[in-house]
């Protein structure tokens, strides 16, 4: 990802900043949209793992989508250009005043999560005499095999209606004067690897498909969410396989004339494409370890300290070489401000820069003003 040009330029760059390669981004992009294209599968990208407006003007212009999970994210939706009727809103707690922005805005469908939302979006709607098209989320009791912080789709999970609550939520349907069921909605989680989950994940869909068209209803939609997971130890290895990830749905959903499939890509789109450029403020060399103290932390970019994820972590001004082992670690007053324990990496220095590597997604949206620190900033590729 970064040539010897980027690196000089980086050195008189003020750190720390999220690098964009938007040369990457774009090809990204272009991959999923032609990927997706021979079977006709829609995609609205998950707005909640980047929304730097940067970012959304390119992922817009590919044509896509915006899967948003709040007011502000509609908002922001609707600012950069994403057409209102390719918005989605979820959430499993949207407020009266977000659903009444979000139904002034005329957006695509409501993800509804719970019975109680489907009667106060009905209410709602009703009195603004319009009606709001939506789709059930299902909690289909799928193990996602991811982190189980960021696994949505099992019974104990707090998202989408439960199978037993079915009959109840299609009553509610039937009485609701200003619902239009358009279909159903899925997510069992992020940063799945094993594409075999979503195997099993449409196994669930066909079953709950067959299920509403037997109780009368037409399901149009079938939105079965994101979560394709990126490589973080190889962040060279920088696109998705997209074409085996739509195959998958290809083949194992029974898709019925005239419906649709649909797709919240978020990280997968995002992910490579950005690192957090960072440079040594000091060297602590102690008899048991070694501590790099950075110039960003778990303020710029959270999922280390909240996760124990691992990003790829790369001294630029130094390059390859392991002679040493660090602790690699932030400013912030708070132990699990860590980047990495015992990473290798060539003998470091004050004023080395470091690369914090697949930060695209879930890095920039997630900073924080912890310790009243100064927000993060952006480059682009495209103007150094
Ligand atoms: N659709 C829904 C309903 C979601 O909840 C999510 C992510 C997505 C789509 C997009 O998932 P993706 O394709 O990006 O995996 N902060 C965590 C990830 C949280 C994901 C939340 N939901 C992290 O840093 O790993």
């Amino acid at each position: 990802m970064f040539a010897d040009k980027d690196i000089a330029k980086f050195n008189n760059i003020e750190t720390p900043f999220y690098y964009y390669d938007t040369d990457l981004l774009q090809k990204t992009l272009e991959a999923c949209a032609s990927a997706a294209k021979p079977y006709g599968f829609h995609i609205h990208y998950a707005l909640k793992a980047n929304f730097n407006p940067v970012i959304l003007d390119q992922i817009k212009t590919i044509g896509f989508g915006a899967d948003c999970v709040s007011a502000g994210e509609v908002r922001r939706a609707v600012e950069v250009g994403f057409e209102n009727k390719k918005i989605v809103f979820a959430g499993v707690g949207k407020s009266d005043k977000e659903i009444n922005e979000a139904l002034d805005l005329d957006i695509f469908c409501f993800n509804v999560e719970s019975i109680q939302e489907l009667e106060v979006l009905n209410e709602l709607a009703t009195a603004k005499r319009k009606t709001a098209q939506i789709a059930i989320r299902i909690n289909p009791n799928v193990d996602a095999h991811t982190h189980h912080n960021i696994t949505t789709g099992l019974d104990e999970n707090k998202f989408g209606i439960n199978s037993w609550d079915l009959p109840a939520c299609a009553e509610v349907l039937k009485a609701s004067t200003n619902l239009a069921f358009l279909g159903i909605h899925f997510h069992i989680g992020s940063q799945i690897t094993n594409l075999d989950v979503y195997k099993n994940l449409c196994v669930r869909v066909n079953e709950f498909c067959n299920w509403f068209e037997d109780k009368g209803f037409t399901v149009a939609v079938l939105n079965v969410g994101g979560g394709l997971g990126i490589d973080y130890h190889h962040p060279d290895h920088q696109i998705p396989d997209f074409k085996a990830y739509f195959k998958i749905f290809n083949d194992f959903l029974e898709i019925k004339a005239n419906q649709e499939v649909h797709f919240e890509l978020g990280r997968a789109l995002v992910g490579q494409s950005a690192a957090l450029i960072t440079r040594a403020l000091y060297i602590k060399n102690g008899k048991k370890k070694n501590f790099v103290v950075l110039d960003a932390g778990m303020t710029e970019l959270m999922r280390p300290a909240l996760y124990q994820a691992y990003h790829k972590i790369e001294n630029l001004t130094r390059g390859h070489g392991n002679d040493l082992r660090y602790d690699i670690v932030g400013p912030i007053c708070e132990s699990t401000d860590c980047f990495g324990k015992e990473v290798e990496q060539p003998e470091s220095f004050r004023g080395d820069v470091f690369a914090i590597r697949s930060a695209g997604a879930y890095g920039e949206v997630m900073a924080s003003k912890y310790n009243l620190r100064d927000e993060i900033r952006s480059v682009y590729s495209s103007e150094i």
